[in-house]
């Protein structure tokens, strides 16, 4: 069994998500939302699918339709049992420089949301490590699970995040021939530091990519960690499913 730790199932990205779920059968997706609207969603596919979770959340490029009452809509999801964690909350001043302020407030308000509700973390973070580390220390995040989504940044940045606690969402662009910076990373880290995630639709891993990306997909990137740290692909996708029902309190 593997589990796709953080993906998106919006619809207007492909042909079937039935299909895409029928893929996974016997494993497991979480989905994430990006703001109120894939909040919405998110949430009628966990309810209709038993091996769908969610998390929710508003992602940091994504505070069009952010408002406070709408935060107080996404709040009022966080007591169904599908829904296992806030995100991708978090900051990217990669596309949203010009919204810093903002992006920090709602960042701000959704941590606490998090601690409120005893519920998982996922971060979304680009451009933005020293802020983000600052933020979660600020904030105190050491009673919640954390996991850094997509993980970029550098191994000495890694080395701090690790001792806050936090997971690592590893991907696709461990396949691509440019990611020699993480490559380190993952040698670094242990099997219990992972989780195996596809980012669907985006970021397809070799010899996939450019094409829509599908949760099943993980396997590749299992395979790849397996090639890296020199053990099997079972032992890969035994230890970080373990790691992601823990990660996510999963109740299968
Ligand atoms: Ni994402």
């Amino acid at each position: 069994m593997v589990v796709d730790t953080h993906c998106h199932l919006d619809k207007q990205y492909y042909d079937s998500v039935e299909q895409l779920i029928d893929e996974m059968k016997d494993n497991i997706i979480i989905a994430s939302a990006v703001d109120l609207k894939t909040t919405e969603e998110v949430v009628k596919l966990c309810n209709k699918y038993t091996n769908v979770y969610g998390t929710i959340g508003f992602h940091p490029t994504e505070l069009d339709d952010y408002s406070e009452e709408n935060l107080k809509k996404i709040e009022q999801h966080l007591s169904n049992p599908k829904i296992v964690g806030i995100g991708e909350i978090g900051l990217d001043y990669h596309y949203g420089k010009e919204e810093k302020a903002k992006q920090i407030k709602v960042f701000k308000e959704q941590l606490l949301l998090a601690k409120k509700y005893n519920k998982t973390i996922v971060i979304h973070s680009r451009d933005a490590a020293l802020d983000t580390y600052n933020i979660l220390k600020e904030v105190d995040i050491t009673n919640n699970k954390v996991n850094m989504h997509c993980y970029s940044y550098s191994l000495e940045m890694a080395k701090e995040f690790k001792k806050l606690n936090i997971k690592f969402g590893i991907g696709g662009v461990l396949t691509f021939k440019n990611s020699q910076k993480l490559k380190d990373v993952v040698e670094y880290l242990t099997l219990d530091d992972i989780l195996l995630e596809t980012d669907s639709p985006y970021l397809s891993p070799e010899p996939l990519r450019g094409k829509v990306n599908h949760p099943i997909n993980v396997k590749i990137v299992a395979n790849k960690i397996a090639e890296l740290k020199n053990t099997s692909v079972e032992e890969v996708e035994k230890r970080t499913t373990k790691n992601a029902i823990y990660q996510f309190d999963l109740k299968i």
